[in-house]
């Protein structure tokens, strides 16, 4: 059975999936080098197809993650009330609520009819399934976990009038609990207090999540509790006022309330508030499932605002929570996946899970990378012994562009595309972002071998399968603290990526080289990439990046790139 994974929107990608199992996935993003890019994504289709040596007429489905007909019956009484509700509350919100509904309905429709212009055209028609938006990321996130019982939450901006959803994941079924309209948005919510921190919304939220632990939130989450809150069992937001579900252009009343304090303390008032209530919106779950005597231990979480890692440690330590599972491209890039997931599980098709691996992107032979070395004349060298060889870099402080194997897919950089550097000088978070040309608020993160994890992140476990793809923070021991002080917050915590041999070897092999020879518990680990661009994705980008002075050298394939 091979199916063929699409969304065309926000950050569009497409996947393949053969007998249960996802072989390629990519964003258009990093073909077309613009970043979340929304086209049509014909690079990603096809790559994924040749990836996965498949002729379109060869697909036996195409799934399409989001924009499923409205749902006239079951989201429109619900809508109408919920407009309802905030008209009576505050007459002025009608505007907001009825160009809040336009807007959805006019841009999905847009994507919708490409999607089905596109189908036609290529003999997709018949195979086409369209899946609603939250369902796809919560098919991403159960199908994709290893538990047989799980609640699952969703949460993001927007996605077809929804801005969350709860499952109960059993078995092959996922059975709907409850959901939240686009009204009542904590990712919204998120994305105006980082639009009026002067950052960007949908890009920099995970900036305001690391300013939060320099500040205050004590001293104005009044503020953010007049915004939208847990009241009523549920998420309800006041809209009009103080809020609005749009990114930008925030109300007048918000900006002037939140005028009064710094940065540092909105930022860490948005990040409380959002955990305050993610948190009791969660514990309600878990508590009927218990009343219900079918107690629920472990949770699956995707979409946008699961990429708020603090938010997710905190949902681990959750009373009655064993385990989290995050789909590591928990935003919408993630969707196709999702889509692909739910169809397989609906028609009675065997999933391989829980996923082995996220290097589903493109790789390139050392042929193909000399090509792209030759074409920018830079002087390079085979390595004899690549892993020694890197140990040796970056114990001598070098500050490695390491491109190897097929590339992530997903927000995070996993050893495939990624920079690494020594952990021990706290300076570097300075230097490098200044070099990188980034501003980042929370320290880089740091990659240790899962043999060592234990002596470096408090609670972690083997079977911690978020760990090894960076969606989640730890509380660090104070021996890691002190071993690696470049990658630890000023919380304490650091959002590690667990490495297990199986996954990347020589990635591996590096890391437990360098606690060989340094005696290091963890190599610094940043995303490849120029500054607002995409991670890099072909043997051309990297080399650039290394004329561009991001890096000091390059292992690229089996040659190193470097001045000595
Ligand atoms: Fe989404």
């Amino acid at each position: 059975m091979i199916v063929l994974g699409i969304t065309n929107a926000f950050d569009s990608g497409a996947s393949l999936t053969v007998d249960g199992k996802t072989v390629a996935a990519a964003n258009e993003e990093r073909f077309s080098r613009r970043k979340q890019d929304d086209s049509f994504p014909w690079h990603s289709i096809e790559y994924v197809l040749a990836a996965g040596g498949v002729r379109a007429s060869e697909v036996d489905a195409v799934t399409y993650g989001w924009g499923r007909e409205f749902d006239k019956h079951k989201i429109l009484p619900a809508l109408s009330e919920r407009v309802i509700r905030a008209v009576r509350q505050e007459p002025d919100s009608a505007d907001v609520v009825v160009t809040r509904i336009r807007v959805e309905l006019e841009r999905d429709q847009v994507r919708r009819d490409e999607m089905a212009k596109i189908a036609r055209e290529n003999g997709w028609a018949g195979k086409l399934h369209v899946y609603d938006h939250h369902y796809s990321h919560a098919g991403s996130a159960y199908f994709g976990s290893p538990f047989d019982r799980a609640l699952v939450f969703t949460g993001d901006a927007r996605g077809d009038f929804r801005s969350a959803t709860v499952h109960l994941g059993e078995g092959d079924r996922l059975i709907e609990l409850d959901w939240r309209s686009s009204f009542d948005s904590m990712g919204f919510y998120y994305s105006i207090i980082t639009f009026l921190l002067g950052m960007r919304p949908v890009r920099h939220e995970g900036k305001v999540t690391g300013l939060a632990a320099y500040g205050d939130p004590q001293k104005c989450i009044h503020v953010m509790r007049q915004m939208i809150g847990f009241t009523e069992n549920t998420i309800y937001a006041n809209v009009g006022r103080m809020y609005k579900p749009f990114f930008t252009d925030p109300p007048p009343a918000l900006r002037e309330a939140l005028s009064h304090y710094s940065k540092e303390d909105v930022a860490a008032a948005c990040q409380q508030h959002l955990e305050d209530v993610m948190l009791a919106y969660i514990r309600r779950f878990l508590d009927e499932q218990k009343a219900a005597g079918k107690p629920v231990e472990n949770i699956c979480l995707a979409g946008g605002l699961y990429g708020n890692v603090k938010l997710n440690q905190r949902i681990l330590a959750l009373p009655g929570v064993r385990n989290v599972f995050v789909y590591p491209n928990m935003g919408d890039g993630g969707l196709c996946v999702g889509s692909t997931l739910n169809w397989l599980a609906e028609n009675g098709h065997k999933i391989r899970r829980p996923i082995d691996t996220m290097y589903l992107g493109p790789a390139f032979s050392d042929e193909e990378i000399q090509q792209a070395l030759d074409a920018h004349k830079v002087p390079y060298r085979p390595m004899k012994d690549k892993v020694t060889e890197t140990v040796d870099l970056l114990a001598r402080g070098k500050v490695v562009g390491w491109f190897q194997g097929r590339m992530e897919f997903g927000p995070r950089a996993l050893g495939s595309r990624s920079i690494l550097v020594h952990p021990k000088d706290p300076t570097v978070n300075d230097w490098l972002n200044k070099r990188l040309h980034r501003t980042e608020f929370m320290p880089f993160a740091p990659a240790t071998i899962a043999s060592l994890a234990p002596r470096c992140y408090i609670g972690w476990r083997e079977d911690h399968l978020a760990s090894r793809y960076m969606t989640i923070c730890y509380d660090c021991t104070p021996a890691f603290r002190e071993n690696s002080p470049a990658t630890v917050h000023v919380d304490g915590t650091a959002r590690p990526q667990v490495v297990f041999r199986e996954d990347n070897p020589d990635y591996h092999d590096v890391i437990e080289g360098f606690y060989k020879k340094t005696g290091n518990l963890s190599v610094i680990n940043t995303s490849f990439n120029e500054h607002e661009e995409p991670i890099v994705c072909f043997p051309d980008d990297a080399v650039r990046s290394y004329l561009g002075n991001n890096v000091d050298c390059l292992v690229i394939g089996n040659w190193y790139v470097g001045k000595e």
